[in-house]
């Protein structure tokens, strides 16, 4: 029998399937970013404006992933959209400096605690690749340790410890497990280099880290001579601060990206000015460099971005999410479906088990999460397909109560289906 909610998806993205299947010709899988992928297709999207963006088909969805947290205010933020018109008028880039760098860089060293200067990248994939460099330049070794499930961007010796497999230069240790972490930096230490850590695991569930538990990691790495880098990429969403000023956890290294591009591709490595000197031309041990580096229209898109998210604008993020999440649970237990949810700050992961699983890619309900997603989307609900949700100030109490509605009618699809 086919399913209903796949057919019902087919009949309202025909557009999109068009599309999917000439992009397949031309791209590896119909696609560059694995994570904006899911079957059948992706949607193509045509424009967004708030909460909410369109297909190319004509359907509207409330976005409740945001660019998996880097939209923090939504689509074409209007302040945002105004400086980066102005901006674009005089100009792209060059190879030369630019002021709005100068700002960016000062908003970031005003509100994360453990950051003196930073270095700006394209991504936070980039900005691990340098705290890995620096590392291996400051200790002379090669390897690196990472929770198992956490994500630190696809540069391979990362990308493998996200799927739960060690390698070459990866060592592997449970997240929340300071003793797991404390014995392989016992037995490994002398090759580790930097241990990475997310403040709260972000790809792995949205899992927060018990603050003795990251605070003892960081002792640890220190003890064994290894820097300790904290991946604060989608986590610095949370607070003014990010975590690690909430935390009162003060790392070697800081990795950033998303918000403080708002919206544009960025990524940043913070840190204090006798670490980032590898960089600095009077002392330089690492020709860093980028076409794209620090370009102003990133500068400028991500200081409005930051500076627009204050402490209350967070706290608001926070009550709606929770909103969200108790009108959740009440309507899986009114259709009969098992619903676990991890949640910290402005973001939730929705599993369809009685139970959280390790990570969202070792779950049993991979199918009936397939299923939902799906589902969601037939009723104008845009999440993530691993069940990923990150809220932005533009989003309402009212947007909260559509979003459920929505949820709803796509959990009673699945319901029935199921049944
Ligand atoms: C915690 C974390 N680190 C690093 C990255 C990689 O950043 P980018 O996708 O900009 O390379 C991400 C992206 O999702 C992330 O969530």
């Amino acid at each position: 029998m086919t399913s209903p909610i796949y057919a019902a998806y087919h009949e309202r993205t025909k557009a999109s399937a068009e599309n999917y299947d000439q992009a397949r010709q031309l791209m590896p899988g119909g696609t560059s970013r694995q994570a904006a992928f899911w079957l059948p297709y992706p949607l193509t999207i045509e424009r967004g404006a708030g909460a909410y963006f369109h297909d190319i088909d004509g359907n509207h969805y409330l976005d409740l992933l945001n660019n998996y947290t880097a939209l923090v205010h939504g689509h074409a933020y209007p302040p945002i959209i105004k400086a980066v018109r102005e901006q674009i008028g005089r100009g792209t880039c060059w190879a030369a400096a630019n002021e709005p760098q100068i700002k960016l860089a000062a908003a970031i060293v005003d509100r994360v605690p453990s950051i003196e200067q930073v270095r700006f990248t394209n991504s936070g994939t980039e900005a691990a690749a340098l705290a890995f460099t620096i590392a291996r330049i400051v200790t002379g070794r090669e390897k690196v340790l990472m929770a198992r499930y956490g994500y630190h961007g696809s540069l391979h010796e990362f990308e493998i410890g996200s799927f739960g497999n060690s390698g070459m230069l990866t060592f592997l240790a449970r997240y929340n497990d300071l003793a797991d972490f404390e014995a392989v930096l016992e037995t490994h230490g002398e090759e580790i280099a930097a241990v990475f850590l997310e403040p709260v695991l972000g790809a792995g569930g949205i899992v927060c880290g018990d603050e003795q538990f990251l605070e003892g990691v960081k002792v640890a790495a220190h003890k064994a001579g290894a820097l300790f880098v904290l991946d604060e990429v989608l986590t610095l969403r949370f607070g003014v601060g990010g975590c690690q000023g909430d935390m009162a956890l003060e790392p070697d290294l800081t990795m950033l990206g998303k918000i403080i591009g708002g919206g544009f591709p960025v990524g940043a490595l913070g840190g204090n000015r006798d670490l980032l000197k590898v960089f600095d031309a009077d002392d330089m041990k690492v020709f860093h460099s980028g076409t794209f580096n620090a370009n102003p229209v990133t500068m400028v898109a991500g200081e409005i971005s930051l500076r627009e998210l204050t402490a209350g604008r967070i706290e608001q993020m926070n009550r709606l999410r929770q909103m969200l999440q108790s009108g959740l649970n009440d309507i899986a237990q009114k259709n009969s479906l098992p619903l676990a949810i991890n949640h910290y700050g402005s973001c939730l992961n929705i599993f369809l088990s009685e139970s959280i699983p390790d990570s969202p890619i070792v779950r049993a309900d991979e199918e009936l999460m397939d299923r939902f997603h799906v589902a969601c989307l037939n009723h104008g609900l845009f999440i993530a397909p691993r069940g990923m949700v990150a809220l932005s100030t533009v989003i309402t109490e009212e947007d909260i109560a559509a979003a459920l509605e929505s949820a709803d009618a796509a959990m009673r699809d699945v319901a029935a289906e199921s049944g």
